[in-house]
């Protein structure tokens, strides 16, 4: 299949009118879409992601007046969208148009994209469009056009070129068809500012997972794979001390990465260093540069940085990649349960 891979957002709006699938950038993550009002379409979707036919799609929509037709959104749903939208927040409300997609189901996610060149996008598609994040199922959301198109180009029918994510995780989800409001899904969006307006927000244990791997238990060569939104290196989440202590001891540099806050100058301008520029052969076939630290100042940079990261990883054969756990605050949450769920166990 031809992939058209382009910026003109007319081009690609009538793609989906044609019922074809489009990978697009959003904020969060990229995401793989189809229009909302054809279930063929959308049910392509699933099959390129390789994604189980029970788990939902979002619908992204240009505006909350769009949304207002679609859904039941009442006062609390508009206080939320007014303010956090457009950005990553999604919600899960009751369906007033029940031809949308998934039509077995009551209830539809609706999000309302930052950029406005994709809301235009959305706009001239005749909307809304139902788009999951755009990668293999199973394994974490892509942030880069570079990865976007190794994966997909072949596969989808387009490939929309706009400004790529910044957040770097999928937006948080929050359900207001219950008995109480409820956090589905973290992310750059906390608990602390929704409960502002949703006091009584049920949030659910977010780390109550299986035991993550961490650097006592694991053993220091490569082992099992994990599927769960995981890369195919070892994750291992470390405290700042193991962290550190990680650089000099335990890990053979060259099938290792790291991510984090804490990485001293003596360690990168020392040993490990001078080891690392025996570069590897992917180097030489034109893939640039792997750096093997990714060194972040914010919870916001880590987060934004992540799955990039996790992809050059694995594009470089790293066998473990060690990630210092983020810091207590803004941006904790999100960030905090991707990487716990990197690193779980399977
Ligand atoms: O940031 C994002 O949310 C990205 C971009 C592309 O918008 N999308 C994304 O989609 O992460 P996906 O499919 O990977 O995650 C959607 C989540 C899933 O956990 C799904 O189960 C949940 O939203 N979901 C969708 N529809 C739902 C519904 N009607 N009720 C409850 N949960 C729903
Ligand atoms: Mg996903």
């Amino acid at each position: 299949m031809k992939t058209l891979i382009s910026s003109d957002v007319s081009l690609l709006a009538n793609l989906i009118q044609e019922g074809k699938v489009v990978i697009f950038p959003t904020e969060t993550v990229y995401g793989i879409g189809a229009s909302t009002k054809n279930e063929v379409a959308c049910l392509r979707v699933y099959e390129i992601k390789g994604r189980p036919k029970d788990n939902p799609l979002i619908a992204h929509f240009p505006s909350i007046e769009s949304i207002e037709d679609a859904c039941v959104l009442g006062d609390l749903g508009r206080k939320l969208l007014e303010k956090f939208s457009p950005g990553p927040l999604t919600l899960i409300l009751s369906k007033k148009d029940k031809s949308l997609f998934p039509k077995e189901l009551d209830t539809l996610a609706v999000r309302i994209p930052k950029n406005p060149v994709i809301r235009e996008w959305i706009r001239l598609t005749g909307g809304p469009v139902s788009a999951p994040s755009a990668n293999l199922s199973g394994r974490p959301s892509l942030t880069k056009l570079t990865d976007v198109v190794r994966y997909f180009e072949g596969k989808v029918d387009g490939i929309l070129i706009a400004e790529e994510p910044s957040f770097g995780i999928e937006s948080t989800v929050v359900s207001l068809v219950g008995e109480h409001p409820t956090l589905l899904r973290p992310g750059s969006i906390e608990s602390e500012e929704l409960k502002t307006f949703l006091p009584d927000l049920v949030v659910p244990n977010l780390f109550e997972t299986s035991p993550a791997r961490s650097l006592s238990t694991v053993p220091l060569s490569p082992g099992t794979k994990y599927k769960h939104y995981a890369p195919s290196a070892h994750v291992i989440l470390a405290s700042t001390d193991e962290f550190i202590h990680s650089f000099q001891v335990g890990f053979d540099p060259k099938e290792t990465a790291w991510i984090g806050f804490s990485c001293p100058e003596k360690v990168r301008k020392g040993k490990l260093t001078q080891d690392l520029e025996k570069t590897s052969a992917k180097e030489e076939e034109g893939f640039t540069k792997f750096d093997h630290f990714s060194i972040v100042s914010t919870n916001e940079e880590y987060a934004s940085k992540l799955y990039a990261f996790f992809e050059a990883c694995d594009l470089f054969n790293i066998q473990t990649i060690v990630c210092e756990a983020p810091k207590p605050g803004r941006g904790w949450e999100g960030l905090r349960n991707r990487l716990e769920k990197a690193a779980q166990k399977k």
